[in-house]
C-alpha cells in the first residue's frame, strides 16, 4: 500500500502538525478515537500503579490521572514525601513498597532507577499486571530475557519506554523509510552527544553498575530507532571511553557501527560528556534521503540531483496510550517486551565489542526482531 507522503515546505512555513485525537493514537479507522482531550471511553477505568516519584514518574502519572480511561490509585516510592507529594495530586495513595500496590492494580508503570527495572517489572508481571517498563529492560540480556518471560508467562501487555521513536522526527523519518520512498536503505546515522551534570553526586545515574552509563541509561533510545529503520542487525563494532572504568557498564563516550542483516550499515556517535551537544540523525536510501538539522528537530528531506527541503512533521505518537488500547485491545503494542529484548540484545554485544575490540555477533535469536514504527 503506498503510505502518503507529507507535503513539503519551504524552510520559513516549517511548522509541526497540530496534533489531532486520532492522528495522536494512529487507531484504525473504525475504532472510536480515545485518549487526551477526548471523552469517549472504551471500557472501565484502567487502574494504575505507579513505582518511583521522580520527574519522569511525574510525567506518567499525570498522563494516566488525567487520561480520561485510566486512573492511578497508588504510587510507591521509599521516599515517601515525594510519593505522598505526586499521589496527592493524581488522588492516589502512596507507599514505601511497591508489592503493596500489586493487589490493587490493573497496570503498573516501572518508572524506578534502572537497576530495579528487573525486580520491578517481574514482580509486576508475575502478579498479572500489564507493565509498562521504563528503559532499559534491565541492565543485562539476561534480565531483559526474565522480564520478557514473566510477561509471556502471565500473558500481560507491556510497553517499553522508548520515547525518542515516537516523536515527531522520528515518526516523520521512519515513516518515508518504511514506506518505500528512500528506495533501498543504506545508511542509518545517529549522533546523540549531550553533557549531564553530575549532580547530586551520588546520583545512580552516574554510577555505572546502577545506571548501565550512557548507553543504557539514554543512548538506548538510538539503539531502538535505528532498529526500527534498518531490521535486524547481524553483528556490531563499538569503541567506547569512560571517566570511571571500574564497571564493565562503564560508557560515558561510544562510537558503533551496526551491519544490519539487510546490508545497509548504521553508524552512531553517543556522548554525555560532550562540550558541544549534537542530535543529527538521517536514513539513505538508494533514491533518496532524510536527515535532521543538528538539533533533530527539522527533518530535511532529498533526492539524488535535487536541493533538500524541509518537511512539515508527523504527529508525536502517544506510547502511553497505546500502552492503553493494548490493554483494552484495540491496538497492537508497538513496543513491546519482545521488540524491548531485541534492542538489549544489540546494546549488551554493542558494549562487549567496545571491551573485546571485536566485532560481535548479534546471535540468531535476534531474527524474527518486530519492526513497529
Ligand atoms: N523514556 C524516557 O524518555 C525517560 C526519560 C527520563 C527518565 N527515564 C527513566 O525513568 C526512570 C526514572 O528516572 P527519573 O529521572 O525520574 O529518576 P529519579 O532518580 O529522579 O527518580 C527515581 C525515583 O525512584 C525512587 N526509588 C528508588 N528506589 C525505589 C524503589 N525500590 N521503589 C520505588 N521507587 C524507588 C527514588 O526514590 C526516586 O524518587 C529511569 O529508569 C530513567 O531511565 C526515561
Amino acid at each position: 500500500m503506498q503510505v502518503p507522503i507529507s507535503p513539503v515546505v519551504k524552510l520559513e512555513n516549517h511548522r509541526i502538525n497540530a496534533v489531532q485525537c486520532r492522528g495522536r493514537y494512529r487507531l484504525p479507522a473504525a475504532i472510536p478515537a480515545v485518549g487526551l482531550g477526548c471523552t469517549e471511553s472504551v471500557s472501565k477505568m484502567i487502574r494504575i500503579g505507579v513505582i518511583g516519584a521522580g520527574p519522569n514518574a511525574a510525567g506518567h502519572a499525570r498522563y494516566f490521572a488525567r487520561s480520561g480511561r485510566s486512573k492511578v490509585v497508588a504510587i510507591a516510592d521509599p521516599d515517601l514525601n515525594r510519593a505522598h507529594a505526586l499521589a496527592s495530586e493524581c488522588q492516589a495513595s502512596a507507599m514505601e513498597d511497591y508489592r503493596d500496590m500489586l493487589g490493587d492494580v490493573d497496570a503498573v508503570v516501572v518508572s524506578s532507577p534502572n537497576f530495579l527495572h528487573h525486580e520491578h517489572a517481574v514482580a509486576a508481571a508475575k502478579a498479572g499486571k500489564h507493565v509498562y517498563c521504563e528503559k532499559p529492560m534491565g541492565l543485562s540480556l539476561a534480565q531483559a530475557t526474565e522480564i520478557r518471560d514473566a510477561i509471556a508467562e502471565a500473558s500481560v501487555q507491556s510497553l517499553v519506554g522508548f520515547s525518542t521513536r515516537f516523536t515527531e522526527p522520528v515518526q516523520t523519518m521512519l515513516r518515508l523509510s518504511g514506506s518505500g520512498q528512500l528506495g533501498k536503505i543504506i545508511s542509518v546515522d545517529s549522533r546523540r552527544l549531550c553533557n549531564v551534570t553530575p549532580a547530586p553526586p551520588k546520583h545512580w545515574r552516574h554510577n555505572p553498575s546502577l545506571s548501565g552509563g550512557l548507553l543504557y541509561e539514554i543512548n538506548i533510545h538510538e539503539i531502538d530507532w535505528m532498529l526500527a529503520a534498518g531490521g535486524p542487525v547481524e553483528s556490531c563494532y563499538a569503541r567506547s571511553w569512560a571517566v570511571d572504568q571500574q564497571s564493565k557498564l562503564s560508557n560515558d563516550h561510544i562510537w558503533v557501527i551496526l551491519n544490519f542483516k539487510s546490508g545497509a550499515t548504521g553508524m552512531h556517535e553517543g556522548s554525555w560528556v560532550s562540550a558541544t551537544p549534537h542530535y543529527y540523525r538521517a536514513i539513505h536510501g538508494t533514491s533518496g534521503a532524510v536527515a535532521t538539522d543538528e538539533w533533530g528537530a527539522t527533518v530535511y528531506y532529498g533526492e539524488p540531483g535535487e536541493e533538500r527541503r524541509a518537511l512539515v512533521l508527523d504527529p508525536h505518537f502517544d506510547l502511553r496510550g497505546n500502552f492503553l488500547d493494548t490493554i483494552d485491545h484495540i491496538a497492537e503494542p508497538v513496543a513491546d517486551a519482545t521488540w524491548g529484548l531485541e534492542v538489549m540484545r544489540v546494546a549488551e554485544a554493542i558494549l562487549k565489542s567496545a571491551h573485546s575490540g571485536n566485532v560481535e555477533l548479534i546471535g540468531s535469536a535476534s531474527d524474527p526482531v518486530p519492526v513497529r514504527a
